[in-house]
This record gives structure tokens, sequence and C-alpha cells, in this order.
């Protein structure tokens, strides 16, 4: 028995999932060439444990590594293939409420077992995701973070312990942050200037701001300013204190008040939010086009704008009814929208799902350019079209009033 992948088991013997849930699992997993890694998460009696699995390459031999968090406490073993197939035995037979999660190369199989045993599967659509050919156990040194010496920083902002070792309650934060610096990465790719300033609205506890200098600096040898703003006094106090303990307080600066009336002291080149609360998310980019920023990169938190505007009645009532379907509704057009002035306004805009669902439900990013004319005709007929259909009027097009009107008022 593979004692170090199981779970507890609640007093229910059989497994609820269905026989051919379960074997499409155990195909996907050893018999899958893109298989990426299988987590579960079991949350019972005030405790969450997770235990997951992944492909790796050791000495050029392949093997599986196993994770299981408990109690806060992250162990990590590696198995051959008899020992990973048990191992997987363990966490199929397993009962009672959980999540489930596969991901492979071409697809992710996500799976809820309700209070009920009731099993939720869905399935994303088809995908050509990048597969590592020689996973190792060491891969991790290719995360964005691990390409340089970043323990100390990770260290003084909270996300490693005193051995340097990733927090398991810090687990979610290292992952978007590590996903946001590859998107980073790639808009700064091509840029022949070593010189970048970045603002990062509503930055709270400072992880990316931190991060993006950081990794920047020392991985990518840009000359880096970063500006973080946030309202609230006592993490600007904390953040400005990292600054000083990390030595850089003239490249990272710190704002403490309101993204719509702060102003970073540099022309940025790039405005990040990541999480902004509410409309603060719309003003973080109504910034970003007003300083004239090249690349907006924003991953929108909570959205209630919309929620509480859009119309009952008419054949969306059906939707309207359901509490959690009117709510992801909204969700779903408030970054539609967002989207499409950002097109009207001559930004290239791209919606994507910038990290795992496991790392934050909120995971959707709007990657944004301004390289195109302001103004086309394609991008305004489609946002009237949009705006008509659902008759409600986006705070972001409130706030953006004096562009818009400029462009909306020719047709
Ligand atoms: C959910 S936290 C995210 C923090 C950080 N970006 C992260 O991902 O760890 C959102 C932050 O936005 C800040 N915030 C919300 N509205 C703001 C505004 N209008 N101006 C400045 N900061 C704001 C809040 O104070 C909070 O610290």
């Amino acid at each position: 028995m593979v004692t170090h992948l199981r779970q507890k088991r609640n007093k229910m013997s059989r497994t609820d999932l269905s026989v051919e849930t379960a074997e499409e699992i155990r195909k996907r997993v050893f018999e899958d060439a893109g298989f990426m890694k299988v987590t579960q998460v079991v949350r019972r009696g005030g405790g969450t444990f997770r235990v997951g699995l992944r492909p790796v390459v050791i000495r050029g031999e392949k093997r599986f590594q196993g994770e299981m968090t408990e109690e806060g406490q992250t162990t990590v073993k590696n198995f051959d293939l008899e020992a990973a197939k048990r191992g997987l035995e363990d966490m199929l037979e397993q009962t009672g409420p959980r999540e489930l999660h596969l991901m492979t190369a071409t697809g992710d199989l996500h799976v809820r077992v309700t209070k009920k045993g009731k099993a939720l599967e869905s399935r994303s659509a088809k995908m050509e995701r990048a597969v590592d050919e020689q996973p190792g156990h060491d891969r991790v040194k290719r995360q964005p973070l691990t390409s340089f010496d970043s323990v100390a920083l990770l260290k003084a902002i909270d996300i490693a312990d005193a051995d340097g070792r990733i927090k398991a309650s810090m687990r979610g934060k290292y992952d978007q942050v590590n996903e946001f610096l590859k998107v980073i990465d790639s808009v700064v790719a091509e840029k022949p200037e070593k010189t970048l300033n970045i603002v990062d609205c509503g930055c709270g506890s400072a992880y990316l701001t931190f991060a993006v200098y950081f990794y920047l600096t020392y991985a990518r040898e840009f000359e880096v300013r970063v500006c973080g703003i946030d309202l609230k006094p006592e993490v600007i106090a904390k953040a400005r204190n990292m600054a000083q303990n990390l030595d850089v307080s003239n490249q990272v600066t710190f704002i403490e008040g309101d993204i719509a009336t702060s102003e970073p002291g540099f022309e940025p080149d790039i405005m990040l939010s990541l999480h902004a609360c509410d409309t603060a998310t719309d003003e973080a980019l109504a910034r970003g086009i007003e300083w004239k920023c090249r690349y907006l990169l924003c991953v929108p938190c909570c959205q209630h704008e919309l929620h509480k505007t859009l119309k009952e009645g008419g054949p969306m009532q059906a939707i309207m009814r359901h509490g959690i379907l009117r709510e992801r509704l909204a969700d779903l057009l408030t970054d539609t929208f967002r989207a499409q002035i950002l097109r009207v306004l001559g930004f290239r805009v791209n919606v994507m799902e910038f990290v795992s669902a496991e790392a934050t439900a909120r995971n959707v990013m709007l990657k944004a350019e301004f390289c195109v004319k302001p103004g086309q005709a394609p991008a305004i007929s489609e946002y009237l079209e949009l705006r008509d259909f659902w008759k409600v009027t986006p705070w972001f097009e409130t706030r953006m009033a004096r562009l818009m009107n400029k462009y909306l008022s020719r047709y």
C-alpha cells in the first residue's frame, strides 16, 4: 500500500465516481503521453487533505511524484509505476465530498462530488498545451521564480517559510505569481530597450509587485521601476518595510491611495492588476489607458455592478431566477464589455485563463496591447449591439465616457 498518497476515508466503502469515469482517469493518467497531473482535494471535519500525482523523469527513468498536504504540512515522494497505480486507486476509492482535477495536454477533467455523493463532471474544451518532455523532480526550477535566486525574496514576502519552502497556504498565490510572470515575459520578450516602468493597481500585500521587480531585474536584466498602489494604509506600510528590508526602496515604491487619483511618478509601460475588487478593475484599466500604457494585464475579481443592473424578465428570466447563474452571467458579461470597450479604444485583447482554477477560481486575465487604430467600425458596432441587447451601460463605458462618446457618436 502506498500510505503516502492515502487520504482519510469516511465510512462509505464504495467509490461514488462512475466506473466509466474512474476508467477514463486511469487511462489518461497512465496511457496518455500528455498527462500533466491529477489532484484531489477533500474537505472534511474542518480540515483539507490534498493529494496529487504527476509524471517526472529521474535519471532518465519515468517515475511519478506524489504530493500530499495535510494540516498545512506537505510531503513529496517519488513512485514507480506499480506504486503510482496503487496510489491512484486509493484516490479513486475515496468517497464523500471532494474535488478531483485531471490535467492533460489536450484538456482537463474536473469532478466535484457533492455532499449527497453526486459526481458533477466537467470537461474543458480541447486544448494544445505544451508538455515538458523531461519533467524532472526539479522541474520547479523552470518556473520564473526559480530561474534566479529568489529565496530571500520569497521569505521576505511571506510566500516561503524560514527554510525557504513554499508555504502550503501560499501555494495558490505562488502559482498565480509565476503564471502572471510568464505572461509579462511574453509581452516584454520583444522589447528592444531594457527599461521598464510598471504600475501594480490594488497591489495588496505586494507579492506580485516584488516578484515582478526581482524577476525582470535578475532573470531578464531589465532596469525596472515598479509602483504599487493600494487604499489600505496597513498593507502599504508593510510593503514599504519589505522594500527597505530587500534594499529596493528606490526602485519599488508604494502609494497609499485610490487608483483613481494616484500617480506613480513615472510613465508606466505596463499596468498590472491582480484581483482588484469590483469596479477597481475598471478604474485600473481606465488609468492604464490615461497613462498611455502599451500593455494592460488585468485579472478581475468579484464583480457586483452588472449583477445589480441586469434586467429581469424576457427569455433571460430562466437564468436570472438562479443567483449563481445570474452572478456567472454578470461576470462573463462584465469581462466581455471590458474587452470590447478596450477593442474600441485601440487595444488588441486576449481573454485567457492565466493559471489553473486550482490556484484561484478568479483565473481569467484580460491581456491588452495598444496597437490598433482606435474607433474601428467593427469594434464599435459589435459593442453597440452587445450593449443594446443587454440594455445596460457598463461602468467602464461611463468611466471612459469622454473617449467612448467620441467614437460611439459616429454611429
Ligand atoms: C483582493 S486584493 C488583491 C491584492 C493583490 N493584488 C494580490 O493579488 O495579492 C485587492 C486589493 O485592491 C485594493 N483596492 C480595491 N479598490 C481599490 C482602489 N480603488 N484603489 C486602490 N486600491 C484598491 C484593496 O485594498 C485590496 O488590497
